[in-house]
């Protein structure tokens, strides 16, 4: 019997701690990257799936070869840098947050007359540093998450994370995207394909996405 392909896939959001009880996070349910998981396992993937905190109603599907769950944007790319070499494709939908508190308060901040500025650094872009990872036989699939200038955006990070397909959504709007069960894609591919995936269930939409990219 010929063996499973390798599939790694980012789920949800990350958290990134200002202090014991406090952190910066985003809308991301993980219903996009779970759904693109469960989607996987059904066309005969192994998959990997590396989760951020996710609201208990958002189950992993069964028959996953390992759920990995982190909290911040550093522990993931640890998780998924380790795990790459050895699959044979990723897909990257988790909502990384792009900065984090460059000091993280041992105790909890107190509140003082006046402002409080926080300071941000970067996090590292885990998909940036796959591109780089990435050889000949392995696919590398990011999203694009835009409010405006949607193609222009996602066409952007497709070249200059060297991906060979980017899953472009549509933010900031109702009934898609962050937190709802519905979504609507743009596929980009690095050979100049154009897939649209219209408005529907982000259940049958991993499939038609999985079902695009691998034949
Ligand atoms: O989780 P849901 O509520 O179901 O919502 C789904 C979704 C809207 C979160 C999902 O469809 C989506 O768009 N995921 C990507 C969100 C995002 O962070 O997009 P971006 O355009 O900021 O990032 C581009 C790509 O780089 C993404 O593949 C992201 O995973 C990756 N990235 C970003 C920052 C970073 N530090 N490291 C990364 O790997």
């Amino acid at each position: 019997m010929a063996e499973k392909r390798t599939l790694l896939i980012t789920a949800g959001p990350t958290r990134e701690a200002l202090d014991p009880v406090r952190f910066i996070t985003n809308r991301s349910s993980g219903k996009m990257g779970y759904a693109l998981a469960a989607a996987a396992v059904e066309k005969g993937f192994s998959v990997i799936l590396v989760s951020g905190p996710v609201d208990s109603s958002v189950i992993p599907p069964e028959g996953l070869a390992e759920f990995v769950p982190v909290i911040c944007a550093a522990e993931m790319a640890e998780v998924v840098k380790t795990r790459f070499p050895a699959m044979d494709a990723a897909i990257l939908c988790a909502a990384v947050a792009d900065y984090r508190p460059k000091v993280v308060a041992q105790n909890k901040i107190k509140k003082k007359e006046g402002e409080l500025i926080l300071e941000l650094e970067r996090t590292e872009d885990i998909l940036f540093s796959l591109g780089q990872m990435k050889t000949g036989q392995q696919k590398l699939i990011g999203f694009a998450a835009e409010t405006e200038n949607l193609a222009e955006n996602a066409l952007c990070k497709l070249k200059k994370k060297n991906l060979d397909w980017i899953a472009a959504n549509q933010v900031g709007l109702p009934g898609q995207g962050f937190q709802s069960d519905r979504n609507e894609i743009t596929l980009y591919g690095v050979n100049g394909e154009v897939i649209p995936l219209p408005l529907t269930e982000k259940k049958l939409l991993a499939k038609q996405m999985l079902d695009a990219i691998f034949q």
